[in-house]
């Protein structure tokens, strides 16, 4: 018997309709900061790149240009301390989204195979288990989970973490990699980094946000180790699927020969604006200087209003409950849904208490929602 969709969890943000309804309805209307999807331009040089590339007849290569290859090398040594990573090693990817959902079946993973991923999660790493047939399973503490067993063949890292903004630093990295590597079986250690550039709090805005692939986390050892980014949030290319996975270059190879044959292509004129994309530090930190003040404004506001901002230290969210505590998160969505505020429930990250607050709104929006909630 093949997938059902019935085998899959209800699409989460259908349920979120009344209560934005509800929002909708508040005088001067809603201020939607419930999804993480970009709203700032995506930059000049980018489009530029893309427009450049404008004529592409022929097929463009899964691999990616060389120069698109060679650019995410390039940024990984000047970004994020990671150097003499090997261009064939690097896979651009359809927007990270994907590469997410089908990795566990790219890696042939089926009934019996255990998929870790954080406790709250992006719901995207269980999804991905369950195309594959294999068992999703959230926990907080990978390595001790790997310790308990030989059945885990995958595991998720998030950080930055969505939609907590947890940040691991090298000790937990390299703990989670010894312990796999000290499994039984194979296990692959798949990082999903796309909030690095993001960071607010220190130690992680001096250092920076650690990779999987950092040489004190590997040893210098790349075997089943994979990063995923993204430029969807730190370039506002969401629109445009510009993603890349790097490491392991015989696990890569093997992700490559599969996505040949299903034509997983990454387009042409696309892989040359991602290229341009990584090439350009500026627009980053312009970008990055945007959201710090639109994280300032909101988590003054939200504290001065009675609630609690947890974690948070890096990404696009706030990671909000009453100080008070013990609410329930969705009443917490209906409390903020009554200023017109639409925010999204922890519950769909599999977190009871808290509420996600996205960054990902204009200026206008977010002091808004500001003066919204020093009214309340
Ligand atoms: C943790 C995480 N991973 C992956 C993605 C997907 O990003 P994209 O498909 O735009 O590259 C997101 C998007 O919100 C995310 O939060």
């Amino acid at each position: 018997m093949g997938l059902l969709t019935g085998d899959l969890p209800d699409f989460p943000w259908d349920t979120l309709t009344p209560l934005a309804e509800r929002a909708r309805a508040y005088p001067g209307g809603i201020v939607d900061l419930s999804v993480g999807t970009p709203v700032d331009p995506t930059p000049e040089l980018v489009r530029e790149a893309l427009a450049a590339a404008a004529d592409s007849p022929g097929y463009p290569t899964t691999h990616g240009t060389p120069a698109l290859r060679q650019a995410v090398v390039d940024w990984f040594a000047r970004r994020r301390g990671v150097r003499g990573l090997d261009p064939a090693a690097v896979l651009p990817t359809v927007g990270s989204k994907e590469l997410v959902a089908f990795l566990p079946s790219l890696l042939g993973l089926g009934a019996g195979d255990v998929v870790l991923h954080p406790a709250a999660a992006y719901p995207t790493y269980d999804v991905g288990a369950r195309l594959a047939g294999a068992t999703p399973e959230p926990t907080d503490d990978p390595a001790g989970r790997l310790a308990h067993g030989d059945d885990v063949r995958l595991v998720w890292l998030n950080s930055p973490g969505n939609p907590d903004g947890s940040v691991l630093g090298v000790d937990q990295l390299r703990a989670v990699v010894d312990a796999a590597r000290s499994s039984a079986g194979p296990v692959v250690v798949a990082s999903d980094e796309c909030y690095a550039e993001l960071a607010w709090d220190e130690p992680w805005a001096s250092t920076g946000v650690p990779s999987i692939l950092d040489p004190r986390v590997t040893g210098g050892d790349l075997t089943g180790l994979l990063a995923v980014y993204s430029l969807s949030k730190q370039s506002n290319l969401a629109g445009y699927r510009a993603s890349f996975v790097v490491g392991d270059p015989a696990l890569v190879a093997r992700l490559l020969e599969v996505r040949k044959h299903a034509g997983m292509i990454v387009p042409g004129p696309v892989q040359a604006a991602t290229t341009a994309a990584l090439s350009d530090d500026e627009h980053v930190a312009t970008q990055r200087a945007v959201y710090g003040r639109r994280r300032r404004v909101l988590r003054a506001a939200f504290e001065s209003a009675g609630y609690a901002v947890d974690r948070s230290h890096a990404g696009l969210y706030l990671w909000v409950r009453p100080e008070s505590g013990g609410q329930d998160s969705w009443a917490t969505v209906a409390d903020l849904a009554g200023l017109g505020i639409l925010v999204a429930p922890g519950a769909f990250y599999g977190d009871a208490e808290h509420v996600r607050v996205a960054l990902t709104a204009s200026d206008q929006s977010i002091a808004e929602a500001a003066a919204r909630l020093s009214g309340a």
